[in-house]
């Protein structure tokens, strides 16, 4: 089968012209190359497409500084896979070597070795994610289905090229649940069991590994879904036991959606969010998300401890360390008159600043030393209770205490 029709009527022309150009520069060099994986099961599927996979049988690293100067590639990097990201005529192309992978154990990195076409696409993880084609002059757009793809995709259904796969790698039950939620698949009947008899390697993928398979959920349009369809199978318990379920994660991202932080990370505040306080140390660490999280993680807990009556002063006190990002997030969950309390922090009693300093106090007699910041933050704690104060007022204030 042909698909460059299909090509045509699913890709921009600027893709069209990056994917000729390649063509002639590896008819010129003799390297055979093509396009691969989700970038054809996409362009079946009559959907545009952003990334565009090339697999060729050469290694990638040096190979356009051989291409005719005429053509500006910049090499943006290069992976340990023998992978690399170019741009070419406006468009990003990863250009990977056809490698075999050996797994040395489950949920470890790959070793990686090249290898013939055929085997790179044997090695995939899914039938619709197995397609080739051509992008030399002599196969041009000839489509390759390694494995019945076609089928699979006619018949809706997303099915593992081999049993061991979701051993070799278990990111792949996060996968397959993502495919499936994404494009509306059913997991074949096998590849269902093959999946749950590998949910208990989860917990030996490394935090990045992890992190990396649940943002990528994150960032589908139909994340919810998705998410929803990982308590089917418990996968979130498989990768730590105080990992949240997809509902109750589902509802707190939602909450969330209207916070002023950091979208990047936002979905992550959600999920850290609903681990119980005990626990959140030991799950981020699972998740390897860093001190910031740490930070963030250890805040909430602190948040979670206050007292629904306290003066201003003391609610200062205990917030005034605390990272405005974890206030917020707390603010969706915790009850009405602690949120009142943060709202009130946030709002006023973080704001009121001293407008004196050291040397105002010096000018009034206070001598130089330690006795200098504890009068100055008795005239922050006295504002703190009566409210904001003009300069004069304070050094007022200051006065009276000293
Ligand atoms: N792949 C695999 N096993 C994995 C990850 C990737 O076999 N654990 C293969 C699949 O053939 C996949 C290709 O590598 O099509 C590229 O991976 P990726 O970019 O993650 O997937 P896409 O198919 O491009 O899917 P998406 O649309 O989500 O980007």
């Amino acid at each position: 089968m042909n698909i460059e029709n299909l090509l045509k009527k699913t890709i921009t022309s600027s893709q069209y012209r990056a994917i000729t150009i390649l063509g002639e520069q590896f008819d010129r060099l003799g390297i055979r190359a093509f396009l691969v994986g989700g970038t054809v099961r996409d362009i079946l599927l009559g959907k545009s497409i952003t990334d565009i996979d090339v697999v060729l049988e050469a290694d990638p690293q040096d190979i356009t500084s051989k291409f005719d100067p005429k053509y500006k590639v910049e090499v943006h990097s290069v992976s340990q896979f023998g992978t690399c990201k170019i741009i070419l005529s406006d468009q990003t192309i990863d250009l990977a070597m056809a490698r075999k992978e050996v797994y040395p154990s489950p949920g470890e990195l790959p070793v990686v070795e090249h290898a013939s076409f055929e085997d790179d696409l044997a090695r995939r993880d899914f039938s619709i994610n197995a397609f080739a084609a051509g992008i030399n002059s002599q196969d041009w757009c000839e489509l390759i289905d390694f494995d019945n793809g076609l089928a699979d995709l006619e018949s809706k259904q997303i099915r593992v090229l081999y049993s061991k796969s979701f051993q070799d790698d278990p990111t792949r039950i996060f996968r397959v649940l993502r495919y499936s939620g994404r494009l509306g698949f059913d997991i074949e009947k096998r590849t269902k069991k093959y999946m749950i008899e590998g949910l208990r390697l989860i917990s030996l993928l490394s935090g990045v590994r992890l992190t990396n398979e649940i943002r990528k959920i994150f960032s589908e349009e139909n994340s919810g879904a998705i998410l929803r369809s990982l308590d089917q199978y418990e996968v979130m318990s498989y990768a730590h036991e105080s990992f949240p379920n997809g509902a109750d994660l589902t509802k707190r991202r939602d909450l969330l959606q209207s916070l002023q932080i950091d979208p990047h990370n936002r979905d992550f505040y959600a999920f850290v969010s609903l681990i119980s306080s005990l626990e959140r140390h030991n799950a981020i660490e699972r998740l390897n998300l860093g001190n910031e999280f740490m930070k963030f993680g250890s805040d909430l807990g602190k948040i979670e401890l206050l007292e629904e009556k306290v003066s201003r002063s003391e609610l200062h006190d205990q917030l005034k360390q605390i990272s405005e990002i974890a206030i917020l997030v707390a603010g969706t969950y915790v009850s009405r008159k602690i949120k009142s309390n943060l709202d009130l922090f946030l709002q006023e009693l973080n704001k009121i600043d001293l407008l004196i300093d050291g040397q105002d106090l010096i000018g009034l007699g206070v001598p130089e030393g330690p006795r200098v910041g504890d009068e100055l933050s008795k005239t922050l704690s006295y504002m703190i209770e009566s409210g904001p104060l003009s300069k004069p007022e304070q050094l007022i204030v200051a006065k009276k205490f000293i």
